[in-house]
């Protein structure tokens, strides 16, 4: 049987350039980026060089990039060291309640080391207010962080906006851009970004690589301890292999890649939507290339999900770290206005680059069919 990936937001495949390019270094030049012999500088040019790749997509500077294990280090590394620097002349962070929950759980733990957090409520589209932002910094407020691209609905916040408001109120701004990365207009100056998190495996890069891009001059405190490793603020012998995929993969994203998405995306949307009772979760327009998120007026998301799994296309209810949580109910489908009953009814679609038109058709007549079988019933 076909196998159909639609769960990209929650990994993606691979691009065969990346694995390419990683090759080399598992096994001709594998040689320890600290080591002062020629292949440990071979090694060390690589991941300059990488380095530059990942800064120059974003707008940063070369020096403004710290390679870590991936998004949630990278989230962690922003909100616990920046709390590390400012506690206890300031103790306040402001975020919203559809952060991935590897901010949620940070803040939660941050809590209980004395930290308060506000946690902004979404409109039903899922966007924050950047006035309410402006309303809750007070001057115990050391940070705002807000995701840019929701990973369960799509949401694309206005984050220039927000950039603005912190640096008018010189308040730190961090993103959580996993999912927004190469999928939408990322640039640190242009958006008055201080910090922001992205990670390799969302844009066909390995799994276990990210970076923490954090303005030049902000004190931030090193989480890890040990050799000295990226100007001492995350000791650990680098992961030279990875991050020449993740810059590979960051090198290889492409405007018309977004275009093309797009159009698979409304696609999809559009079809779905003359089905009564379904209705779409999320932004319109505002919303990442590759996300369809979709609540049912009967049937659970986990049940229309197992009946495409059966005809081989591989969907998700919920996000991949929800399936770790014990209600199973997704924070962000219930903060967007939806009872629990609609938050179970509910499957995300997430395409891809390598997404074809004809694995939407296949896609398109599978869910037909399934939806007709319940209206029958
Ligand atoms: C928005 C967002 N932030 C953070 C993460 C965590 O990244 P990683 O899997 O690299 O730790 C993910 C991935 O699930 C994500 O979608």
């Amino acid at each position: 049987m076909k196998q159909i990936y639609f769960d990209n937001a929650a990994s993606t495949k691979v691009d065969e350039r990346v694995l390419e390019a990683m090759k080399p270094y598992f096994t001709e030049k594998y040689a320890n980026a600290s080591s002062i012999h020629e292949m440990g500088v071979e090694a060390k040019r690589a991941l300059e060089d990488s380095r530059v790749k990942i800064a120059k997509a974003i707008n940063a500077g070369r020096d403004e990039i710290y390679f870590t294990s991936g998004g949630t280090e990278a989230n962690n590394f922003a909100l616990k060291g920046l709390f590390f620097s400012n506690f206890p002349k300031k103790n306040h962070i402001i975020t919203t309640k559809i952060e991935h929950d590897c901010i949620i759980n940070t803040c939660k733990w941050l809590e209980k080391q004395g930290a308060k957090v506000t946690y902004l409520d979404v409109d039903k589209e899922g966007f924050v207010s950047p006035r309410d932002i402006e309303r809750a910094i007070t001057d115990k407020t050391f940070l705002v962080t807000i995701i840019h691209g929701n990973n369960e609905i799509g949401t694309v916040q206005d984050i220039e906006a927000i950039g603005k408001i912190c640096k008018e109120k010189k308040v730190l701004f961090h993103t959580d851009a996993c999912q927004s990365f190469t999928k939408t207009i990322l640039d640190v100056r242009k958006q008055n970004l201080d910090l922001a998190t992205l990670n390799a495996h969302k844009i066909h890069g390995p799994k276990g690589v990210g970076a923490l891009y954090i303005r030049k001059g902000i004190e931030i405190t090193p989480l890890f301890h040990g050799g000295g490793h990226e100007k001492g603020m995350r000791s650990g012998t680098e992961n030279v292999s990875g991050i020449v995929g993740f810059a590979k993969a960051s090198e290889l994203a492409d405007r018309k890649h977004i275009e093309k998405m797009k159009e698979q995306r409304d696609r999809i949307i559009n079809e779905l939507l003359k089905f009564p009772g379904i209705k779409l979760n999320g932004a319109r327009e505002k919303r990442l290339c590759n996300n369809v998120n979709i609540s049912f007026e009967k049937i659970e998301g986990e049940v229309i999900g197992a009946y495409l799994e059966n005809d081989g296309i591989m969907t998700s209810a919920g996000s991949a770290c929800m399936s770790h949580s014990s209600s199973g109910i997704s924070h962000v489908l219930k903060a967007i206005g939806l009872s629990d009953e609609k938050a179970g009814n509910s499957i995300r679609i997430s395409i891809s680059r390598f997404t074809t038109d004809e694995e939407i058709d296949y896609f398109l007549e599978k869910i037909k069919k399934i939806l007709g079988k319940f209206q029958k019933s």
